[in-house]
């Protein structure tokens, strides 16, 4: 199930940046074809607004990717539009993006014991029984994120990560809190944080903006330091949000706090309706005034908040291999998911943890189009919802990247129709059903 990625990256010379592209390895005639339709896409979108359009030369990153695909059994077309679909990412953690080795190397040169004593202990260690547990192992691997360099670091290996999976826009989260109270500088975190996001975006064309997480188990007083702290980069940061244990935490004890980040200009988001109930997904929207919801799966408990959600449109930022880590509606995931997709909801989809996880973005599409059975046209609605749902793409970007989707997703269709459906004897057998049963 491992898999090395190789992402080449166009340059335009012309201006220096670059558009990261993911590269099947030996591609078939047929996704040759899809390849070319995909570049011509490409170069058009990385040239867009730029007087001169250059020339082209292609680098090659060979990455070490630990991230689990599961691309067996699903049809060919849908599995090269997952892969190549530009997409936007708007609710993954970069502390959760720390991967096993990354975290024994800072331990060690910040002089701090290791969570674990080596990268398969942690591994084995990532079996998580609720939230609870996944929180107490995330927040002890964040305990070794101590200078500028590593959160510099961090930063930089999740977007290497995220351009593989074809992220070219990612507003990224982060907890404030938890470094503070590890004796780690706002400006120190923040620094390494914002000059990785202005690399990501020479290197790899990504663009890239911060959401600024409150813990909900900490105090309300440490919240507001950290929204004190965080005016000076107000430039970089887009929105608030609300993150950590849910349960016997409603979100209307942050009222205030909102209002009060509402006022300074930032957009808002909460984490709710992951284990919590619809009474919080209700609070977060009437009392948080949120534009987005991280997780909200469990609207589906609330016909009227289906409903509702449905007419205002508000999007739900859902993290399908979260869920499954984290035993979220245990053993009706796949049905309960197949409702929400299909429910017409603004749904986007997303990585959440990744490296606690062990899938970044296009491993979550593959597995959920295996789940609740994806067509394209169907993966392509949820990519273009990520455009649609971003706080902080430019109103014409977004238009031109959903167009992109969209025509994407044609051209697969059209290969489809052109080549029968061949891949699809696939999607049956016992490969799905081994991996729709991960750690199971
Ligand atoms: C994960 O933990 C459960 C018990 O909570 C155990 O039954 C299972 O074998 C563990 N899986 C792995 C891969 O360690
Ligand atoms: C959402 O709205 C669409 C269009 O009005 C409708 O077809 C769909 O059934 C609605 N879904 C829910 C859950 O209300
Ligand atoms: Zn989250």
């Amino acid at each position: 199930m491992y898999k090395k990625g190789i992402a080449a990256v166009l340059y335009n010379t012309s201006t220096g940046r670059g558009v990261p592209v993911y590269m099947m390895p030996a591609p078939s005639e047929r996704s040759s074809r899809m390849l070319l339709i995909f570049l011509t896409l490409l170069v058009a979108h990385s040239v867009f607004g730029q007087q001169s359009s250059g020339s082209v030369n292609v680098h090659n990153i060979l990455q070490q990717d630990s991230t689990t695909h599961y691309e067996d059994g699903i049809p060919n077309s849908l599995r090269r539009f997952i892969r190549w679909a530009p997409k936007a990412e708007l609710h993954v953690h970069v502390e959760g993006t720390l991967e096993p080795e990354m975290m024994m190397r800072f331990a060690e040169r910040n002089g701090i014991p290791p969570p674990y004593p080596s990268v398969q202990a942690a591994r084995a260690a990532y079996n998580f029984t609720d939230l609870e547990h996944f929180l107490q192992i995330f927040y002890a691997g964040c305990a070794v994120l101590r200078t500028r360099d590593d959160f510099y670091e961090l930063a930089m290996a999740y977007f290497r990560r995220a351009a593989t999976s074809r992220v070219i826009h990612a507003e990224v989260s982060f907890d404030p809190q938890t470094h503070l109270s590890n004796g780690v500088e706002f400006d120190t975190f923040m620094g390494g944080l914002v000059d990785a996001a202005m690399d990501a975006e020479e290197q790899w064309a990504i663009t890239v903006s911060y959401i600024m997480c409150f813990r909900r188990d900490m105090p309300l007083e440490s919240a507001e330091v950290a929204l004190r702290l965080a005016l000076p980069w107000r430039h970089r940061i887009v929105a608030v949000g609300l993150d950590s244990s849910e349960l016997r935490r409603p979100p209307r004890d942050f009222a205030s706090l909102f209002d009060r980040a509402a006022a300074l200009g930032f957009k808002r988001t909460a984490h709710v309706g992951e284990e919590g109930s619809p009474e919080y997904i209700w609070q977060a929207l009437q009392l948080l005034h949120v534009d987005r919801l991280d997780h909200g799966t469990h609207c589906l408990d609330d016909p009227r908040l289906m409903a509702a959600l449905n007419a205002s449109r508000v999007p739900l930022t859902i993290c399908p291999i979260s869920d499954l880590q984290l035993k979220v509606y245990d053993g009706q995931l796949q049905e309960r998911l197949g409702q929400l997709i299909h429910s017409g909801l603004m749904v986007t989809v997303n990585s959440d943890a990744a490296a606690y996880f062990g899938s970044y973005l296009a491993g979550n599409y593959e597995w959920l189009s295996t789940a609740v059975g994806l067509d394209v046209r169907q993966a392509a609605r949820l990519v273009a919802n990520g455009f649609q749902a971003a706080f902080s793409l430019p109103e014409g970007q977004r238009r031109r990247m959903v167009d992109t989707v969209r025509q994407l997703a044609e051209a697969a269709e059209a290969e489809d129709k052109a080549g029968g459906k061949q891949g699809e004897a696939d999607v049956e057998g016992s490969s799905r059903r081994r991996l729709l049963t991960l750690r199971g």
